[in-house]
């Protein structure tokens, strides 16, 4: 079974070819099927903007896809990045950029953390305009200093509940087991599988 994903972010791909290969499921990133303009992001809540990804590419490509919304809410920021994680620093913000600002806002509020958490939300659009959700969350708290090569985005300054480690210092496979994505991931798999749909 193969199934595409509409994302340019190579941490996303990376993490869910790795879940979804668990369930025999390939994973093709959108930009090896077709060059397709992306859409502009306009949601105001996870749920929306992937529902929004998923259709449009779906309706363009005529097969179905998956889209994915995720992004980091920081209690000490009253919820802050959220669905605009990616663009915190401004339109077309690096990691490191991102990763500056939200350092700089703790200092502000002379914080060394904050409670927070990670959020994804999955759709998986068909051409007919049906569709599956699932979402996922992992609670943690944000830290000023960063540590870690690995995964993508904030997790440097992430370190999820229960952990000394950042998510950045954990093993792709770990992170994937404790992680928003993989669990919302892991949920839609479980019922694309029963769905024999693809
Ligand atoms: P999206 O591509 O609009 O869904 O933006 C997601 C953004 O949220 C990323 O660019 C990161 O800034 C942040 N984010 C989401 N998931 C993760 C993660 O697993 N690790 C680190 N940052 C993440």
């Amino acid at each position: 079974m193969r199934i595409v994903f509409a994302t340019k972010n190579r941490g996303k791909v990376r993490e869910v070819q790795e879940k979804l290969k668990e369930f025999g499921i390939e994973v093709v990133p959108i930009d090896e099927v077709a060059e397709v303009e992306a859409p502009e992001e306009t949601g105001e809540t996870f749920c929306e903007n992937a529902y929004q990804k998923a259709t449009y590419y779906s309706e363009k490509l005529g097969m179905p896809v998956i889209a994915e919304d995720s992004g980091l809410e920081v209690e000490a920021l009253g919820g802050k990045p959220g669905v605009y994680s990616s663009r915190f620093a401004g339109e077309n913000a690096t990691d490191e950029e991102n990763n500056r600002k939200l350092i700089e806002e703790l200092k502000k509020r002379e914080l060394e953390s904050s409670p927070a958490r990670y959020i994804s939300f999955f759709f998986l659009a068909f051409p007919d305009k049906s569709g599956l959700w699932s979402e996922g969350e992992v609670r943690g708290k944000v830290v000023r200093e960063p540590r870690g090569t690995g995964g993508f985005g904030y997790d440097p300054l992430f370190i999820p509940e229960g952990y000394e480690k950042t998510m950045a210092e954990l093993p792709l496979q770990e992170k994937n087991r404790i992680s928003h994505r993989g669990k919302a991931v892991e949920r839609l798999a479980s019922v694309i599988l029963k769905l024999k749909k693809l």
